[in-house]
């Protein structure tokens, strides 16, 4: 594993193994790793001979008021997790390699990021829209891997490739969870020990959706309220958002229709950490196909 801090020495090396007939697999990330970057460096590992990780905490995609400056940062940590993943190449560059002058070039996706995240962070979008540019410009053709716990970066970061004809191939990898639900992510490091329990809010109020189109709802608005019925029972939990959307473009939809794929996806505060979540689900006559796993024995018995 080497670590490189510059783009030109970054791009040197993609560029030799492109040309040497190899494939490369890119996992970007903003470091402070989990379970969940680890499975994305795995399945980068198993498809590709390059396997490049970055880690950069991307100071354009932090609202003004949110928790760039706290975000939780442990480079040696880091470093180690990729060496174990097989990693060939950590790309850490700083902020003046990324940014040595403001930018005056954005890369704004419309409409699939009007609401849910969107709504509550108003330029996050464009800030990683053109981070995401940025680092398949530098690293060229690969294949890229985004997490679906993050639904609506993943479906800007497919939408950018399809408009611009960028050479990348995007895969999206199912969410990792604790044993009790909760996805994992680097945020998670804010929770109280006492508010750590009501952030299972968001696993139960997507099981909630999922077994009321199980039990035959068709009808979106109604799957939503169950849900947020849910949410509005947990004390500690803010409510954000939550919404049943078409997967493929976040369109806004009247009835779930067979053989569409759909997402309910939400954003909860407890106290001043957000957290995210989502799931998707196909309606197949009376059947439901859907990606949210069941929660571990030891944890139903809490
Ligand atoms: P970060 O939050 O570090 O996440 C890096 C990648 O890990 C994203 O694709 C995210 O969806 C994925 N990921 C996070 N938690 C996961 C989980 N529990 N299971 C599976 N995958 C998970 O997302 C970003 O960084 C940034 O916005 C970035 C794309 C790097 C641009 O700055």
């Amino acid at each position: 594993m080497i670590v490189l801090e510059r783009i030109a020495a970054v791009r040197a090396r993609c560029d030799e193994a492109v040309r040497a007939g190899k494939s490369v697999g890119l996992v970007p990330t903003m470091g402070y790793l989990h379970e969940g970057h680890r499975t994305l460096m795995r399945a980068a590992r198993a498809e590709n001979d390059l396997v490049v990780v970055t880690l950069f905490v991307n100071p354009t995609q932090f609202g003004p008021n949110e928790d760039l400056a706290s975000y939780p940062r442990d480079p040696e940590g880091d470093a180690r997790v990729v060496t174990e993943e097989g990693v060939d190449v950590l790309f850490a560059p700083s902020v003046a390699e990324m940014y040595p002058r403001p930018g005056l070039t954005h890369v704004t996706v419309d409409e699939v990021t009007d609401g849910l995240c969107g709504a509550s962070r108003p330029h996050h979008f464009v800030g990683v829209a053109t981070v995401v540019t940025k680092l398949f410009s530098i690293v060229g053709p690969c294949t890229a891997y985004f997490g679906k716990k993050d639904f609506q970066q993943l479906v800007v970061v497919r939408r950018l490739v399809e408009d611009l004809n960028l050479p990348i191939t995007v895969v999206g990898v199912s969410t990792v969870r604790e044993p009790d639900g909760l996805a994992l992510s680097s945020r998670n490091a804010y929770l109280a020990p006492d508010d750590r329990p009501a952030a299972t809010v968001l696993y139960r109020a997507l099981e909630c959706a999922i077994a009321t189109v199980k039990e035959g709802e068709r009808d979106p608005v109604a799957v939503r309220a169950a849900a947020v019925t849910l949410v509005e029972r947990e004390p500690l939990a803010q409510f954000d958002y939550l919404e049943v959307r078409r997967a493929d473009d976040l369109a806004e939809v009247e009835h779930l229709d067979d053989g569409v794929e759909h997402v309910i996806a939400l954003a909860v505060f407890l106290n001043t950490t957000r957290l995210i979540d989502n799931a998707t689900f196909t309606v197949d006559g009376a059947a439901v196909h859907y990606d949210l796993p069941g929660r571990s024995p030891v944890a139903q018995e809490h």
